[in-house]
């Protein structure tokens, strides 16, 4: 009950969006689905190779908005992106979970 409460919290029950920049495309997510995982769902094509393990860092994304509304980095994933010598406004697709809607840019966007 308190994760279907979680889940439909947002504007009233719609489930937060997550707006690609880089395709024009919009795809639903909600609180317990990351954003690789949401995405991998609506058939986006996102390159990744650990299986979400915040290892290969292909799945890197830049935050265009709403970054205030996103979990917390882990310190895995801190630590990848410090390794990958991201920006202050990149995060790992796989281990960020957004409460509302947001606007990404993928960075590895298959073709
Ligand atoms: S899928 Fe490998 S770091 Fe996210």
């Amino acid at each position: 009950m308190f994760g279907r409460a979680l889940l439909y919290y947002h504007k009233g029950g719609a489930m937060p969006s997550i707006r690609i920049a880089n395709t024009g495309s919009v795809v639903e997510t909600d609180m317990v689905m990351s954003i690789l995982v949401s995405l991998q769902r609506s058939g986006v094509p996102i390159l990744t190779s650990c299986g979400g393990k915040a290892r290969c860092g292909k799945c890197i994304v830049r935050i265009v908005k709403g970054q205030e509304l996103l979990s917390r980095k882990t310190p895995n994933e801190s630590s990848r992106l410090a390794a990958l010598g991201a920006g202050g406004d990149m995060r790992l697709a796989c281990q960020t979970y957004t409460k509302g809607d947001i606007e990404i840019s993928i960075i590895n966007l298959m073709k």
